[in-house]
């Protein structure tokens, strides 16, 4: 019993010392001043796997472009891959115009106000439907991100894996009893900045923290060992071999449609295979040979490689410029012929984003 008691105490002063801290130290963000839950709704979508300084352009703009849920629901998907552009993990945005139409259709544009009902909505996980629910609803459901495993792994010493079924359930029951009941929106903004200033992956400020004296890995000198994770992630590499054909003032590109990354974003004529290929082996490649053949073309330029690294695959990238002396014979379906210029006009992944940029560099051929 006495124990429960001193556990239970331990509790109470971890969320009370934590609401100290964001007394003194919360961040001034701008979605923390909302009350209208689609804003609530877009902010933590573009948060997931995003950091602040990077999510916090792209929330002023969507808000801008669609001051209402009904605006994005209308808008295009093109349009908005395009205001998505960069930000990356793009099924965000796909959900996310998904949602906005079943928000318009389903609940005559009233974003849904229970945590299951918003749970349900495509894009969102439980993580994802506390934070919404809590912020917008002050309904107590404890939201669980990355910042609060590592802090409370830490600070409780509690080292079953976040990344298995078992943690999961540990520590969101963990969660569900630190939560304030009052104040749940509070304490969750509390909890997530605190872990995302304060108590970092790297250099945690432990020596000025608040905490410290009944923190685990504090005193066990053991931060590193914290959170623990069984899987480590396995990389895949692959090799793009772009094609940037040039006619005109005009070029080639073509929509990513497969179950792949960047799914509905543009790119140029893709090559892919075991490794960059050197001009002879571009030039006898199947794809190449028979899209070109018979055709009259100078290889321009070749770019420096480039290497993308995403969360499960690094991408290693050569862009060659091409151009045609007449225009394609047999141009297959999928492509579009575009003005180069307008290229700017469509969302395309990081990665040509920055060849389109800082082209200057190329190696005339
Ligand atoms: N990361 C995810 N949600 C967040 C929020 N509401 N504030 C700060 N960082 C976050
Ligand atoms: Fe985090 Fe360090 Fe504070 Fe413990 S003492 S909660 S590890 S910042």
């Amino acid at each position: 019993m006495q124990k429960r008691t001193k556990k239970r105490e331990k509790q109470t002063y971890f969320a009370s010392q934590i609401l100290a801290w964001y007394s003194e130290s919360e961040r001034p963000l701008p979605w923390k001043e909302e009350k209208n839950p689609y804003f609530i709704w877009l902010s933590e979508i573009i948060l997931q796997q995003t950091r602040v300084e990077q999510g916090l352009p792209y929330f002023e703009k969507f808000k801008k472009a669609f001051p209402k849920i009904e605006d994005l629901a209308n808008a295009s998907e093109d349009q908005v891959m395009k205001l998505w552009q960069g930000l990356g993990y793009y099924s965000r945005a796909r959900n996310l115009h998904y949602t906005a139409q079943i928000v318009a259709k389903d609940y005559a544009g009233k974003f849904p106000d229970t945590y299951e009902e918003i749970l349900a909505l495509k894009g969102v996980g439980p993580y994802t439907a506390a934070a919404i629910s809590s912020f917008a609803f002050d309904l107590p459901y404890a939201a669980v991100d990355g910042n609060v495993y590592r802090v409370l792994s830490r600070y409780f010493g509690e080292s079953t894996p976040i990344d298995s079924s078992l943690g999961k359930k540990i520590f969101q029951q963990l969660a569900n009893q630190l939560i304030d009941e009052k104040a749940p929106g509070r304490y969750n903004q509390a909890l997530i900045d605190f872990g995302a200033t304060h108590c970092k992956p790297k250099l945690p400020k432990c020596t000025d923290c608040l905490l410290n004296s009944t923190c685990v890995a504090y005193k066990e000198d053991a931060i590193t060992n914290y959170p623990v994770k069984t899987k480590k992630i396995i990389k895949r590499d692959r090799y793009f071999n772009y094609l940037l054909v040039n006619f005109d003032e005009t070029i080639l590109i073509k929509k990513r449609v497969e179950k792949d990354i960047w799914q509905n974003l543009y790119e140029f004529l893709l090559i892919e295979g075991d490794c960059l290929l050197e001009q002879k082996q571009l030039v006898e490649n199947e794809v190449f040979s028979k899209l070109f053949e018979s055709q009259k073309f100078e290889i321009r330029t070749v770019s420096k490689p480039f290497k993308h690294i995403l969360t499960h695959q690094n991408i290693y990238a050569r862009f060659w410029e091409l151009d045609l002396k007449k225009p394609l014979k047999n141009k297959p379906e999928a492509f579009e012929i575009i003005p180069r210029e307008s290229i700017s006009e469509y969302a395309v992944p990081r990665l040509i984003d920055w060849y389109l940029q800082d082209n200057s560099l190329y190696l005339k051929l």
